[in-house]
């Protein structure tokens, strides 16, 4: 027994001493490890990575160990990654348990240091270009090997055998050949060798899976597949049996039958319990409702802006949970979850009708302008035959038509002057600067309540711009009013004039609480809102037109009849006659200096009765 314990010691000794950069390797040596990659490995998005900030909390794709002492997790999908990975880069991270490299296009083969990792238990570099034969010296601590979308060719490996953890064995659409060895893994749960040039008769071990794990590799056979030539299709007759060999083997088909349906009925759980390491196989199929016009051969063509930080792909979209946040005339707009927390909003266009280059070139330009603190920016887009989506940053606070009519109808604080004038300021910078790109030539041609979005501070960002240009010109009915200037009800063609009208309609909902919506019965909207506002002010009965819960903040209304003089000039009739955004902006600033010295506070102004539940 001592023996056997000295014994262990030393090999353990003599084993952590030739796992190199075991000894010293700190935050530091992980971070330069890190950069030489960055450095030689040419990429696409840039990846904001620099010696001179903390790799743990401000790089994008790293996740570090709690006390942020080590590397844990690197996940760099489809940035663009372009070539080779370096030896002696990624391989010193030795205490790296999660490598995501998918969807980029990383060329040659895997470097040894790589996947043998002591710590790394999961390995994603699917949808890549790498090739050569599968690393035979893998880390025994895998339990996820996604190698599938590859040119990695040879046989698969015996040392697969070693992998005795793993529980997800992904290697298809590759050119691999040869016989699959007979693996015993005891864990193996997801399972997929198609679309490769597998040969020879499927091991008794493996035909536990579909035939969905197996498919398009024309030399392989046996159960589940096709009986292999030569041998007789049902389970030998070459051998008679008898009467308690044809006993045992309904006992047998008994018992899988069993274990077939147990596996049927845990399957959900497994899928919420496993989280990630399940996630990424692609047995399940969650929520989604925006991804049926994705094609496979299509799905990491997402496109991303420089601007983005974000580090995911298609994939990871089409997983994400998604929540409908609401439909409108361009389509339908969801609420995506990933799988790692980040929270963004996708648009799934409909209609549109213009060229996949006239989409990418209005898409770039949309990209270049959105850079704006007023504007939603738009962060990446994907677009095929058959589906067009376009990723936004998810603005928490909703958007001001939600904001504005909700928190009346749910009985909370209604939104107060203050914010307002405040709301309304930043989307008439929004609106500015998008007036000023495209060589003062751009428009919005869709200023309504619900493209404002909200932030955590109400801050107003502009959202939906330069969408009306890939859209079927018959977009909305021309009875609905709404925001439509009289002129766009026409001619169906946005311009400055009409944005600028939009938003004089837009100012009118803030003063007025009502929407300008055909909605009868509903009080608090109003089909052509500038026409009720002229006609209740030409009799003089200004104050009426207020939103009563405005109404009840003293000293307000010299400045709401301030307000609404700005509004009427943006909702002339003559489009000639509307002032342009910029002269808005000073209208408006003006008006809130002229009455901001006051003692109001926001805070003052809440009216009591709003504390109802
Ligand atoms: C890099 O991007 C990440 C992810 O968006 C962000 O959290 C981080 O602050 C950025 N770091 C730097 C140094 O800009
Ligand atoms: C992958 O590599 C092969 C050569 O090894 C090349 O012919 C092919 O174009 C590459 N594919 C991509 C998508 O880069
Ligand atoms: C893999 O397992 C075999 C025995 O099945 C053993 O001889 C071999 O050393 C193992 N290889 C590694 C790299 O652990
Ligand atoms: C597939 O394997 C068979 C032998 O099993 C071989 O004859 C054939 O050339 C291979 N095809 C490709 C495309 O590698
Ligand atoms: C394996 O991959 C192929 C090709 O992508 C797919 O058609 C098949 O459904 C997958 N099988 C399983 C079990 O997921
Ligand atoms: C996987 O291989 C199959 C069969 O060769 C092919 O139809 C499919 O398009 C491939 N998938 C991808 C994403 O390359
Ligand atoms: C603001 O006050 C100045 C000076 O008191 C006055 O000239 C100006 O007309 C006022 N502007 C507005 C919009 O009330």
């Amino acid at each position: 027994m001592q023996h056997l314990k000295v014994i262990a010691f030393v090999v353990a000794c003599l084993l952590s001493a030739r796992i190199p950069h075991a000894k010293g390797a700190d935050i530091n040596s992980d971070k330069q490890a890190l950069l030489a990659f960055a450095v030689s490995l040419p990429h696409g998005r840039k990846l904001n990575w620099s010696s001179t900030t903390p790799v743990c909390t401000s790089w994008v794709g790293v996740t570090c160990t709690p006390d942020k002492s080590r590397v844990h997790t690197l996940r760099l999908p489809a940035v663009g990654l372009f070539g080779p990975i370096p030896s002696d880069t990624l391989g010193k991270l030795d205490a790296l348990e999660v490598l995501s490299l998918r969807s980029n296009r990383i060329t040659v083969d895997l470097p040894p240091d790589v996947g043998s990792i002591p710590s790394l238990h999961s390995l994603y570099l699917q949808h890549n270009n790498l090739s050569g034969i599968i690393p035979t010296s893998l880390s025994s601590s895998l339990t996820f090997l996604d190698l599938s979308y590859n040119t990695f060719d040879g046989e698969i490996p015996l040392k697969v055998q070693n992998l005795t953890q793993l529980t997800a064995l992904l290697l298809q659409n590759n050119s691999l050949s040869g016989p699959i060895p007979g693996l015993q893994l005891p864990r193996l749960r997801h399972l997929n060798l198609s679309n490769n040039n597998l040969s020879g008769p499927i091991p008794p071990s493996l035909q536990k899976f579909s035939a969905n794990s197996f498919l398009g590799n024309a030399f392989l056979c046996g159960f589940p597949l096709e009986p292999c030539p030569g041998t007789a299709p049902s389970p030998s007759p070459a051998l008679p049996l008898s009467p308690r060999g044809v006993l045992l083997l309904i006992l047998i088909l008994l018992l899988l039958l069993c274990i077939f349906k147990r596996k049927k009925h845990s399957e959900p759980t497994t899928a919420s319990s496993k989280g990630k390491a399940v996630a990424g196989g692609r047995a399940e199929k969650p929520k989604e409702d925006y991804s049926s016009g994705v094609q496979e051969a299509e799905r990491n063509k997402l496109a991303f802006f420089e601007s983005s930080s974000y580090n995911f792909d298609l994939e990871d979209l089409l997983r994400a949970s998604a929540e409908v946040l609401g439909k409108g005339s361009y389509g339908t707009t969801y609420k995506a979850v990933l799988e790692d927390g980040t929270t963004v909003v996708v648009k799934r266009l409909k209609e549109v009708v213009v060229s996949k280059k006239d989409f990418e070139q209005q898409m770039e330009m949309v990209g270049r302008i959105g850079q704006h603190q007023n504007v939603v920016p738009l962060r990446a887009y994907y677009y095929s035959k058959d589906e067009k989506l376009l990723v936004f940053d998810y603005v928490p606070s909703g958007s001001l038509a939600t904001v504005l009519h909700g928190n009346k109808a749910a009985g909370r604080d209604p939104l107060d002057w203050e914010t307002r004038v405040k709301i309304s300021l930043d989307v008439a910078r929004g609106i500015s600067h998008l007036h000023a790109e495209g060589g003062g030539k751009f428009i919005h041609g869709n200023i309504k309540a619900s493209n404002v979005l909200l932030s955590q501070n109400l801050d107003g960002c502009v959202s939906e711009f330069g969408l009306a240009q890939l859209m079927t010109n018959a977009q909305s009915p021309a009875r609905l009013i709404g925001y439509r200037a009289p002129e766009v009800l026409e001619t169906k063609r946005p311009t400055q004039k009409s944005d600028v009208y939009s938003f004089g309609v837009l100012l009118l909902e803030m003063l007025t609480g009502k929407a300008p919506l055909r909605s009868p019965g509903r009080e608090d909207s109003i089909e052509h809102l500038p026409r009720w506002v002229q006609s209740v002010v030409r009799e003089e009965w200004t104050a009426e037109v207020f939103d009563t819960d405005l109404m009840r903040h003293p000293n307000v209304e010299d400045e709401m009849v301030q307000m609404l003089q700005v509004a009427m000039a943006c909702v002339a009739v003559v489009p000639d006659q509307r002032p342009k955004m910029e002269d808005v902006i000073r209208r408006i600033t003006d008006i809130r200096n002229n009455y901001s010295s006051g003692t109001r506070t926001p805070l003052e102004d809440k009216p009591e009765t709003s504390q109802a539940p």
